[in-house]
């Protein structure tokens, strides 16, 4: 018989008190007990860092995560990072550097660069590129996620087409 275990964990600001399995992984418990679908699932090998969320500000892939590993911390999932009703400066700059395409990826990619800005507020092309290697898009190239993100941070980039058409 599975083990259950009580877990109370904050969720993008809410408390939340249920009974899991003890096996349960931390991206099930969020897509699947709380509704927060933002939060992909794109492997089972923990690469591709679709499942990424934030516990006690750090990302993490939640895929490799127990839930009752996060009993007592302060989780943000995607659906968390806006605030006030105003996207965080990372989601405007994927949208109008079109740093997405499927999209799939995305909210696992926001999320890793969060904590990449946390830690280098003005990093440099290669501190992206290497703070979002364990983030994998088969859409973009990258390009256009690496400019966003040294655009998120006020950073110098290339005018978008439509800046320059203005
Ligand atoms: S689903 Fe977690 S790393 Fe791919
Ligand atoms: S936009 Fe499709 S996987 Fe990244």
């Amino acid at each position: 018989m599975a083990t259950t275990a009580r877990l109370r964990v904050t969720v993008n600001g809410e408390t939340r008190e249920s009974e899991v399995e003890s096996r349960l992984l931390l991206v099930h418990y969020l897509r699947d007990h709380l509704g927060l679908t933002g939060t992909h699932i794109g492997c089972d090998t923990s690469n591709c860092g679709a499942c990424t969320v934030h516990v006690d500000g750090e990302a993490v892939k939640s895929c490799t995560l127990l839930a009752v590993q996060s009993d007592g911390s302060e989780v943000t999932t995607i659906e968390g990072l806006a605030s006030d009703g105003q996207l965080h400066p990372l989601q405007e700059a994927f949208w109008k550097h079109h740093g997405l395409q499927c999209g799939y990826c995305t909210p696992g990619m926001i999320m890793a660069a969060a904590d990449l800005l946390e830690r280098h507020p003005n990093p440099s092309e290669e501190d992206v590129r290497h703070g979002l290697e364990g983030n994998l898009c088969r859409c973009t190239g990258y390009h256009n996620i690496v400019k966003a993100v040294i655009d998120a941070a006020g950073g110098e980039v290339e005018p978008t087409s439509e800046e320059v058409s203005a």
